[in-house]
């Protein structure tokens, strides 16, 4: 293994991840493991150079303090406690300073600064070809950042053994299924099957306004058709996810309270009895980027905005018909193509079309067509949101361009409203 690690024992505190973020910056690699890892477990993690301790507040599961095995102060591992009243070594009260983190590590733990993406996926590659060894591994690529990123890194580790799927639902942007065929079929020769599945999902959508209802259509059915081509395939016994850190913390680590489920962790079918490779599990998501940058993504993949599960169905509000759905994918693809021409650095845009008609003029007749709303959001962790303001000369360049280039449409809106009171997407 190419390099040294820092093991931070999740004792409840809250600025774990912060503290593993501030050892990575200073160069070192930091993983955050559960404060019950036994002492042999610890010892066979590669490279362990020093272990963190970190308490605090609430320090404490079902109701019951948490403490480490005590035989983990013996493995000849320099070992840091913050604010941990029964370590058996001295406790600093609070977090330490970068001078002080930085003389812990090189100087007491004689950590290496050598965490960088290199290392991390030549070390990763490793990992997998062991785990794996001539076994076959199945995972859903649907394109998005992080099953990108695993596909890519998967495909160098073990090739052909890799099965990526990709299920088209009909709610993808436009070219989207496109890229994900060209960039990893074509390029990186990945062993690609892909699935157009608009006709099965947008016709169990038909007349179905509900959003709940909606998500919970797409999601089953996404499932069942993965499910369905894994039924098909002979002698996979391994399932690649794109699962990162933050989807672990979110989901509640054992001290952790849940935040919301995600469904790369708690929702696998249990009849599908797959073992997981998850290689991206300690990256936080700037790290998956830069990871998908070394492995040579192209940047429209490797930056792309946040972009729902559900597609372009929660911005086809209430039930979703292909005209209005054609309509929302081109206006999207224009509202794209003009923000990213004006060089304009927005965090998240897109267009909604709502289940509206108003009335227009066109070609000296009445028209009865739909609005366009553009939604543009500038925030840091999507809890929050401001809308930025977009230059006159590119919202009407936009606008005449939508109304000119996509049918069905008559107005187009710019939405003002922060979060809260409104969230990002329409549903
Ligand atoms: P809201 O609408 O809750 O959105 O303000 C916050 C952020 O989350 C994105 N979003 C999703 N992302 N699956 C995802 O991966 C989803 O189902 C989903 N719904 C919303 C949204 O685009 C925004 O960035």
């Amino acid at each position: 293994m190419k390099q040294d690690m820092i093991a931070i024992l999740d004792l409840g505190s809250t600025k774990n991840t912060v503290l593993a973020r501030a050892i990575r910056a200073l160069g070192v690699y930091s993983e955050i493991h559960p404060h019950d890892i036994t002492p042999e477990q610890l010892k066979s993690l590669p490279n362990v150079k020093g272990v963190v301790l970190f308490g605090g507040e609430n320090r404490c599961v079902d109701g019951k303090n948490v403490d480490v095995d005590p035989a983990i102060y013996g493995l000849g591992i320099p070992v840091m406690a913050i604010d941990h009243p029964t370590a058996k070594v001295e406790s600093i009260p609070a977090m330490p300073d970068e001078a002080a983190l930085k003389s812990w590590l090189f100087d007491t733990c004689k950590a290496e600064a050598n965490w960088n993406m290199k290392n991390f996926i030549a070390d990763q590659i490793e990992l997998v070809k062991k785990q794996v060894g001539s076994g076959k591994v199945l995972l859903a690529l649907s394109g998005g950042v992080d099953s990108s990123v695993v596909a890519a890194l998967l495909i160098r580790a073990i090739g052909k053994q890799l099965v990526c799927v990709h299920v088209n639902h009909g709610l993808m942007r436009k070219n989207e299924s496109e890229m994900v065929c060209e960039v990893f079929g074509k390029n990186l020769g990945a062993n690609l099957i892909y699935k157009d599945c608009t006709d099965r999902f947008l016709d169990k959508l038909a007349g179905v306004a509900d959003p709940e209802k909606k998500r919970k259509i797409i999601g089953g059915e996404f499932i069942r058709v993965f499910e369905e081509e894994a039924r098909k395939l002979e002698g996979i016994e391994f399932l690649g996810q794109g699962t990162i850190y933050p989807d672990i913390v979110e989901s509640g680590t054992k001290t952790a309270k849940m935040v919301k489920s995600h469904h790369n962790v708690g929702g696998l079918p249990p009849d599908l009895q797959f073992k997981l490779v998850e290689p991206l599990l300690q990256l936080f998501k700037d790290e998956v980027r830069a990871c998908g940058v070394e492995l040579g993504l192209p940047p429209e993949m490797v930056y792309r905005q946040p972009f729902p599960g559900p597609g372009l169905g929660v911005r086809c509000t209430g039930a979703i018909t292909r005209d209005r759905l054609a309509a929302l994918r081109e206006a999207d693809a224009i509202l794209r193509e003009e923000i990213d021409a004006a060089g304009l650095k927005i965090w998240q845009y897109f267009t909604v079309i709502p289940d509206v008609r108003a009335t227009g003029v066109k070609n000296n007749a009445r028209a009865w067509d739909w609005p366009v709303i553009i939604r543009a959001v500038n925030t840091v962790d999507a809890m929050t949101a401001e809308v930025p303001e977009i230059p006159w000369p590119v919202l009407r360049k936009i606008t005449n361009r939508i109304i000119t280039e996509v049918p069905g449409v008559c107005r187009v809106c710019y939405e003002l409203t922060p979060k809260p009171c409104s969230t990002i997407e329409w549903e």
